[in-house]
């Protein structure tokens, strides 16, 4: 399976792309956590990207390209890309990799939801320090407030979610991200997931449409 999630910050691309990772037993490859990891590591990348990140900038196409490429595409042979591609450059270059290598897209699921739904959710997200579970002080709460529930971990704010960077956020993905669904569309390879449902409802909804995509893969449809 070779498939990317779409939308706008906040959608729940990363919270589906978790859960379908495990129902399909595929990687799940997020731009955005390969990022934060590296700077809480302290490598050369997480220094390089840190000043995009806080403050809502997307980081330049050549190095997010040359990442996805050597710890995706290269390394893992079933994935859902959460958040890669982002430009209509990106979405060119994932095209040239896959070519390269004899493969294709799937499919791209775009996490379709209004604007006033994400300040709420985003602003809300809590995020385990120790394990990267993703919580919602409302409407994905932990047992314990402020304690993750899988490891007993700190619950904190992301840095990229001040109503600044989120703006920031917004308005990036407006001018350069929004462009990708026309361009997904005309190759047929588009399906929309109304993401403004609950978060289980939303999994059985993304669930019947990552069937439809394996089943159009093996039919040829
Ligand atoms: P990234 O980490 O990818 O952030 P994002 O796309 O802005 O998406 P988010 O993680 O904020 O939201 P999400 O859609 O995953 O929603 P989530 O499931 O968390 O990127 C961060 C930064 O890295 C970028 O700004 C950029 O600087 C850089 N970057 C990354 N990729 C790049 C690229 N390709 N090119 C250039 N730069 C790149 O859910 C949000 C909240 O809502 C959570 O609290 C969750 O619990 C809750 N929630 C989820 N679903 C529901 C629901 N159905 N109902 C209610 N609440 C819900």
């Amino acid at each position: 399976m070779k498939v990317v999630f779409l939308g706008p910050p906040g959608a729940g691309k990363g919270t589906q792309a978790q859960r379908m990772a495990k129902r399909f037993a595929v990687s799940h490859a997020s731009t955005g956590d390969i990022f934060r990891r590296a700077m809480a590591q302290g490598l050369r990348l997480g220094l390089e990207v840190a000043d995009y990140l806080d403050n809502g900038k997307l980081v330049p196409d050549e190095l997010t390209s040359r990442v996805v490429a050597e710890m995706v595409i290269e390394s893992v042979e079933d994935y859902i890309l959460d958040g890669y591609p982002r430009t209509i450059q990106q979405a060119r270059d994932l095209e040239r990799m896959l070519l390269e290598r004899g493969e294709a897209l799937d499919g791209v699921l775009f996490f379709d939801i209004p604007e006033d739904a994400i300040i709420e959710r985003l602003t809300g997200r809590r995020i385990c320090a120790q394990c990267g579970a993703n919580y919602h002080i409302v409407f994905m709460p932990p047992a314990k407030s402020g304690i993750c529930d899988r490891c007993g971990g700190e619950l904190r704010v992301r840095s990229d979610s001040s109503e600044q960077a989120i703006g920031k956020r917004l308005a990036e993905y407006r001018e350069k991200t929004l462009p990708l669904v026309e361009f997904y569309d005309q190759k047929n390879l588009l399906r929309r997931v109304d993401a403004t449902a609950e978060p289980d409802e939303v999994t059985r909804r993304t669930e019947i449409l990552l069937r439809d995509v394996l089943m159009s893969r093996q039919t040829g449809t």
